[in-house]
């Protein structure tokens, strides 16, 4: 079994493989990226020009990112898994408190009034936001797969609203991004995290 994560009883990929069983039944993992690229890329350009003073990255946002970009591939778009997952040392959020880490995380957001008035705040003070949400929900990592790309969406599109560019993650290496999500997911230090943002937001 290919498989990355630790799934109870549930055939969520096709067999040997790491892709994910999809309404097209798509198997050839190629083809499945160029399409979850293709749908992201969508996904992007609705949600960008969908902005406006009455969105608020609460949790029905967030949630409606994932299942507005893939619903048309993955019947589990926009659901949260409900069972425990692991990746390499890193044990995410367990499946029973998911729903509840992920309401107190929003709550958070609320009351920093989701993000929304860091226009004319320093840079440096954005990114540590931005930063310590995003290692939140790395830890919770609420979604069965995609939780990276969703993420990103989410931070990029309270970036976007505040007047930044989409964050750019191309200057760091992969290592150094996953290494960043495991000081999040172990140690709940978003330090690394901060820095990587910080120089990747611009306006
Ligand atoms: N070993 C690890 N420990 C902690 N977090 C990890 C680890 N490996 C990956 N991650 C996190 O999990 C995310 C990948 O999750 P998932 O596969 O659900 O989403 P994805 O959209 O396919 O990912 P991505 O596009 O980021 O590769 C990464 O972006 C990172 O935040
Ligand atoms: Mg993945």
């Amino acid at each position: 079994m290919a498989s990355k994560y630790q799934l109870v009883d549930s055939k969520f990929y096709y067999d040997n493989s790491d892709v994910p069983v999809n309404k097209f039944d798509i198997k050839d993992a190629q083809t499945i990226h160029e399409i979850e690229k293709e749908l992201l890329e969508e996904a992007y350009n609705i949600f960008f020009n969908e902005l406006n003073e009455q969105t608020h990255f609460d949790e029905a946002y967030f949630v409606s990112l994932h299942k507005r970009t893939f619903e048309s591939l993955y019947d589990w778009a926009g659901l949260y898994r409900d069972f425990n997952m692991t990746k390499g040392e890193s044990r995410f959020c367990q499946g029973e408190f998911i729903k509840s880490s992920s309401r107190k995380i929003f709550e958070e957001l609320k009351a920093d009034n989701y993000l929304k008035e860091y226009a004319s705040i320093p840079k440096s003070a954005f990114a540590k936001k931005l930063a310590y949400y995003k290692c939140e929900l790395n830890a919770l990592h609420p979604f069965y797969e995609l939780n990276g790309r969703i993420t990103r969406m989410f931070i990029d599109m309270i970036a976007a609203y505040n007047g930044y560019k989409f964050i750019d993650y191309s200057q760091i290496s992969p290592k150094e991004y996953i290494d960043s999500a495991i000081e999040c997911v172990q140690f709940a230090d978003s330090t690394a995290l901060e820095k990587i943002i910080c120089n990747g937001l611009s306006k």
